[in-house]
């Protein structure tokens, strides 16, 4: 395998912060979707809990179980060749001790072939982040807005405490994760927490001072249209060419139009 594409490991992510070089990650839930975002460069698919809204159509991601995020996991960490894949712990699989914790994290890990695990929380968590790290499982923190924490935060709302949120960092970061999400804060904040930390942060909604970038694939690609956060960028309209082809389809079964004759045996 050449150099360019040896598997990405998280020592590739703390050479990169100290280069300087952004690391772009996207989420994926599926076998071709992650052959596609892997063979397309992308350096980390995060196997996010966001399945919750963007794949199950729930309106958060409290619902989603480990049972649901190892299946996924395993569909996507099959496919991807380069990338590093990181699982998203869900809600109510990690928050009880550190001992449930690494149950939950040791099952991605001998039932998919994903390398990390993320969970949500700052100082709350760095017990269980501390206790993973120590079990030799790589750990992706998330700071900020954490979806799971939705009920007690009264909505997805931008969060702008900048102590919280650079204690919170500081407290991922000491206690071994390899990396940090930073969602949906404001770019100074974010600016404050990626200069301070010796990890990468990865940021969403957070601005352009982070060392990589997240964002939903589905929401980047324009195949979830529900709604649209100021924070993403379409870099296509998938659902719309979903639609057009089904028009077209609907269109020609209900004339006779297909199958012609090539499409079908004789
Ligand atoms: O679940 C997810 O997709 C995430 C990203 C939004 C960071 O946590």
């Amino acid at each position: 395998m050449a150099p360019k594409d040896a598997p990405v490991t998280p020592l590739d992510f703390a050479r990169w912060k100290q280069q300087g070089r952004k690391i772009a990650v996207l989420t994926a839930y599926d076998f071709p979707t992650a052959r596609l975002l892997d063979s397309a460069g992308v350096d980390c698919l995060l196997v996010g809990d966001s399945l919750g809204t963007v794949v199950q159509g729930h309106d958060t991601t409290l619902r989603v179980t480990l049972e649901q995020m190892v299946y996924h996991a395993e569909l996507v960490s099959r496919a991807v060749k380069r990338a590093l894949v990181v699982a998203d712990l869900p809600f109510g699989s990690y928050q009880a001790s550190p001992t449930q914790a690494l149950a939950s994290a040791t099952r991605f890990l001998k039932e998919t072939l994903c390398q990390a695990v993320k969970l949500e929380g700052g100082r709350r968590s760095s017990a269980t982040i501390h206790t993973l790290v120590e079990a030799g499982i790589p750990v992706m923190g998330h700071v900020g807005l954490t979806p799971q924490s939705v009920r007690r935060l009264g909505g997805f709302k931008v969060q702008r405490n900048g102590d919280e949120i650079v204690d919170d960092a500081r407290a991922v970061a000491e206690a071994g994760a390899f990396a940090i999400v930073l969602e949906c804060v404001p770019s100074d904040i974010a600016a404050r927490v990626t200069a301070e930390l010796h990890i990468p942060t990865i940021g969403i909604g957070a601005g352009p001072h982070c060392d990589g970038q997240v964002l939903v694939a589905h929401d980047m690609l324009g195949l979830f249209e529900d709604f649209h956060p100021k924070f993403v960028r379409r870099y296509a309209s998938i659902g719309e060419q979903i639609r057009k082809a089904a028009v077209e389809y609907v269109a020609d079964v209900t004339a006779g139009r297909f199958p012609n004759d090539a499409e079908s045996f004789h």
